[in-house]
């Protein structure tokens, strides 16, 4: 079983970027935590942060064998058809995450161009959601297995 956590703009600078927003802990600590969580189910994971939008539509199409995608696209998740497509072309199912519960935030935030491609979302749960999103994953791909 093959995860892909792809992250999008800005989030290289978790930690330092608005921590009352978006916490304290740094992308590389988040990162130690999945793949902590991901050793415990056996899971293989992979990360890629990029401020390109062309890198993660990139990743998402080299990526189309893998078993599940975990995507925090940042401020393209409100911008980016590219990045939509790729994930509806690929058909790997993945779960979009933010950190910051984004319906309680400002107006042009409420709208994903991700959300009708992906399986769900969880938002508001800091990086807790990206280890709920690898649990949910895991128990899916674990139960198609069995088919
Ligand atoms: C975010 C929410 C986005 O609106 C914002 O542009 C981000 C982070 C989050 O994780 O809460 O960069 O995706």
């Amino acid at each position: 079983m093959r995860i892909l956590v792809l992250n999008g703009p800005n989030l290289n600078l978790l930690g330092r970027r608005e921590p009352e927003i978006y916490g304290l802990q740094t992308l590389a600590d988040i990162e130690v935590l999945i793949r902590n969580r991901a050793e415990e189910h056996g899971i293989e994971v992979d990360f890629l942060q990029s401020n390109h939008e062309g890198v993660l539509v990139d990743a998402i199409q080299e990526h189309r064998d893998w078993d599940g995608f975990i995507i925090n696209a940042g401020a393209l998740t409100h911008t980016s058809l590219a990045i939509a497509d790729a994930i509806s072309s690929v058909g790997v199912p993945a779960v979009e995450v933010h950190l910051s519960n984004v319906h309680a935030r400002e107006a042009f935030r409420h709208h994903s161009y991700l959300s009708p491609v992906v399986w769900g979302q969880v938002v508001g749960f800091g990086y807790r959601g990206y280890l709920a999103a690898l649990d949910l994953l895991y128990d899916r791909l674990s139960r198609e297995a069995l088919g």
